[in-house]
């Protein structure tokens, strides 16, 4: 038996096959749709995967991307860390067996007492990016170890994540100095390239950028101990093929020796979609197929409210699947069940779907298992929040 079909078999038949289902139906969950069909095993052996390519390097599944408890255990028993942003986060990921030193806890501006929640429960290794957040760690989380998150352009990327977060050089290393002063750990730098990052080199620049924090850093007697890298590994969506996770291994690899040499700092990584974005397949059935002035449009039964918020401004394009719908195909507009004229997938670029695609037809839409169930609202105009059906 492999390690992945080990760590399967314990967690998958250990837990409960799918998350309770609001909906009152006859229909088994695995027949209804919408659902996320969920592999364990694929986002396990995502996680194999890029430990080999990133050797020596600690893997922290950012829980955000997926916090499905199965999924949680299956990756802690496979030596899976965790990046965790809330106190409910830290709980989930100590529930699924991790203990709190695997955890780094990377939200740069958070309640104070959600601080003091994670330290309280052990969490010591923090991000912020400003001096505000420094003083307020002191308070909540007297001595842990300090990351400041630098900025990055997020260029190479479908979802960057440059505006929110991330400060310059200087002042990284002005926060690193304000930290030790205060007491805590000045630990080192953290940044994030941007999600779905499909240029390997895209690590090179806040490489370069974090050895200038450290040589900075180092000049005043402290010594700065770890390298944040981030996320941003890619899953196969649409846009092309995306460089293997050797090719991201080998180029951070390289930045790494060019710009630390010998004094490389410990290092860990922060992925979520590259886990599990392609373990997850959400099923649609289509709702009803309606020409509109010459322009076919397709509403299926998920959409922006019910998991596939990604799909705003057409930022994240996944691979759809028609099984066993065949014949010539057309561009179609996709959108989605409610009402709000705001549910609509893809129509700046529509998508290409069978010309005899019709109501109660699956459709199948790939690499979704990142930033979907947990992006699900509440039950906007009465649909559901979109239903995981875990497999192996
Ligand atoms: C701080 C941080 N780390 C890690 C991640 C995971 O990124 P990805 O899913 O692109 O790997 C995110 C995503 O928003 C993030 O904000």
């Amino acid at each position: 038996m492999s390690v992945i079909d080990e760590v399967v078999a314990r967690t998958v038949t250990a837990a409960p096959r799918a998350e309770p289902d609001v909906r009152p139906s006859r229909e088994p969950a695995t027949a209804r749709t919408p659902r996320l069909e969920l592999s364990v095993g694929t986002a396990v052996s995502r996680y194999l995967d890029l430990a080999s390519a990133l050797h020596g390097t600690a893997i922290h599944y950012a829980v955000k991307a997926n916090p499905h408890p199965v999924l949680l255990r299956a990756l802690a028993q496979a030596g899976c860390h965790f990046d965790v942003a809330s106190p409910a986060e830290v709980r989930a990921a100590l529930a699924a067996g991790a203990p709190a030193s695997h955890l780094v806890h990377s939200n740069p501006v958070a309640r104070r007492d959600h601080l003091r929640e994670a330290h309280d429960l052990g969490v010591r290794l923090f991000v912020l990016d400003s001096p505000g957040e420094v003083a307020k760690l002191a308070d909540a989380a007297p001595g842990a170890c300090v990351l400041v998150r630098i900025v990055t352009s997020g260029s190479g990327s479908d979802w960057p994540l440059s505006r929110k977060y991330g400060c310059s050089v200087e002042d990284a290393v002005a926060l690193l100095l304000d930290a030790a002063r205060l007491g805590l750990d000045p630990a080192g730098v953290s940044f994030h390239v941007g999600s779905q990052q499909r240029d390997p080199q895209a690590w090179g620049p806040p490489i370069r950028s974090a050895a200038r924090v450290f040589g900075a850093v180092r000049a005043h007697g402290i010594r700065p101990w770890v390298l944040d890298l981030g996320g941003g590994f890619p899953a196969e969506l649409e846009g092309g093929e995306v460089p293997s996770v050797s090719q991201f291994g080998a180029a951070i690899e390289a930045h790494l020796a060019d710009a630390f040499g010998e004094d490389r700092p410990r290092t860990l990584v922060e992925p979520g979609r590259g886990i599990v974005g392609d373990a997850g397949t959400v099923v649609t059935s289509v709702v009803g197929v309606v020409d509109r002035g010459g322009v076919r449009w397709v509403f299926v039964d998920a959409g922006v409210f019910t998991g596939l918020v990604e799909t705003l401004d057409e930022a994240i394009r996944y691979r759809l699947e028609v099984p066993g719908v065949g014949g010539t195909s057309g561009p179609c507009v996709l959108a989605g069940p409610t009402c709000d004229s705001a549910d609509v997938l893809y129509e700046t670029t529509p998508v290409s779907l069978p010309l005899s695609l019709a109501e109660g037809d699956e459709l199948r839409i790939h690499a979704a298992g990142a930033y979907s169930t947990c992006y699900s609202t509440v039950g906007f105009n009465g649909f559901a929040p979109l239903p995981t059906v875990v497999t192996s």
